[in-house]
């Protein structure tokens, strides 16, 4: 255990995958976690599962309900909002429903906090919210223009903006943003079970190696990178867990941090299909399909100043070992 005073946090969408991961990183360290979740795509297991490990108050509800959040904020000190909708396909196919989950949702709990003299609150933002970065830009830096490509990068963009108006205008309110890139993995312990998304380009290359999938399909193969699937920086989940409990301890008054986390490298689609095939032992069946739209060819991190300024660095730093944590906990 971690030595800094327990603190009272609300982990928004915490019945999800990388809320569920920050919420175990908390409990691990001594901090007491409330967790507010609609369910629509986290899952109760989740949620019993934390409970196991140390006392978790679950809420089922809308973290953008104004009326639920006068209850649901009582005690709280600390906010980490996870809750939104992330895939990029959808959110080009339904923009209104993006709008609403990452963008009016965020603004009303928010505006709530502030309300209720919340003193910290941090963001999951993400790296869509640059957009495909200039050559002279990568690995990009918190400094490049935000310049989201998708719709789901656009509600993200949105909502970062919102957030630092509303603190801007609530001095008690401490904010902090963290853009993660590319998350994979789940914890090495196996208290949590990886969920199975086929949107999620692990997710669907484990589910083929399982054979639980009948092929993998490679959206996109004609991208100007070097095999010509899309290159993208990997970070474990566990990581991005430490990234928050770090940035909960530094949160300081009138300014907003802003963090990149990830690992500082790009790794190709193809290279995670070849290092899952490495790790279960067999090749994959795997079709080339068109781009989706919205897909981006390459990002990758400078995570310079999360390491400098908060002491972070990522535990895993190789692809193979961070698949394989999914690997072994899909095995069990
Ligand atoms: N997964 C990634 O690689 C990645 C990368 C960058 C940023 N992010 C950000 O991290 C956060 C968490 O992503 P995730 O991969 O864990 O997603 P997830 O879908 O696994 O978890 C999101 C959770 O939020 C809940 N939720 C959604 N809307 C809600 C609402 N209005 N009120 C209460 N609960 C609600 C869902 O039921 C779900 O349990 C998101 O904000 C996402 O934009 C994720």
């Amino acid at each position: 255990m971690e030595n800094h005073s327990p603190r009272d946090v609300l982990v928004t969408g915490g019945a999800g995958y990388i809320g569920s991961h920050a919420a175990l990183e908390l409990l691990r360290t001594g901090h007491r976690v409330r967790i507010i979740d609609t369910l629509e795509r986290g899952s109760i297991d989740t949620i019993r599962r934390l409970q196991a490990i140390g006392e978790v108050d679950f809420i089922q509800g809308d973290c953008g309900d104004e009326l639920l959040l006068q209850e649901v904020l009582r005690g709280i000190d600390t906010i980490m909002h996870f809750a939104a909708f992330t895939r990029v396909d959808e959110s080009m196919a339904c923009p209104e429903l993006y709008q609403q989950q990452n963008v009016e949702v965020t603004k009303s709990l928010a505006e709530s906090a502030a309300a209720h003299g919340i003193g910290q609150f941090i963001f999951s933002s993400t790296c869509a919210v640059y957009g495909t970065p200039d050559e002279d830009h990568l690995p990009v830096s918190e400094a490049a223009p935000l310049n989201p490509e998708n719709t789901y990068g656009d509600t993200k963009a949105r909502a970062e903006s919102i957030l630092r108006r509303i603190s801007q205008n609530h001095d008690s309110l401490n904010l902090g943003i963290l853009r993660y890139f590319n998350v994979v993995g789940v914890d090495a312990k196996g208290v949590l079970q990886e969920p199975v998304v086929a949107a999620r380009l692990t997710s669907a290359c484990l589910q083929t190696a399982l054979g639980n999938q009948s092929e993998f399909t490679l959206h996109g193969t004609d991208y100007d990178t070097s095999d010509g699937t899309a290159v993208r920086d990997f970070v474990h989940v566990s990581d991005i867990a430490r990234a928050h409990l770090a940035l909960m301890d530094s949160l300081q008054p009138a300014i907003v941090s802003v963090y990149n986390v990830g690992c500082g490298h790009g790794t190709s689609v193809l290279q995670i299909v070849r290092a899952i095939e490495q790790i279960c032992g067999h090749s994959i069946p795997v079709i080339e399909g068109p781009r989706r739209p919205g897909d981006i060819p390459a990002i990758w991190a400078d995570s310079s100043r999360i390491q400098s300024e908060l002491g972070w660095s990522p535990h895993y730093t190789s692809i193979m070992d961070m698949l394989a944590t999914s690997w072994q906990n899909a095995m069990k």
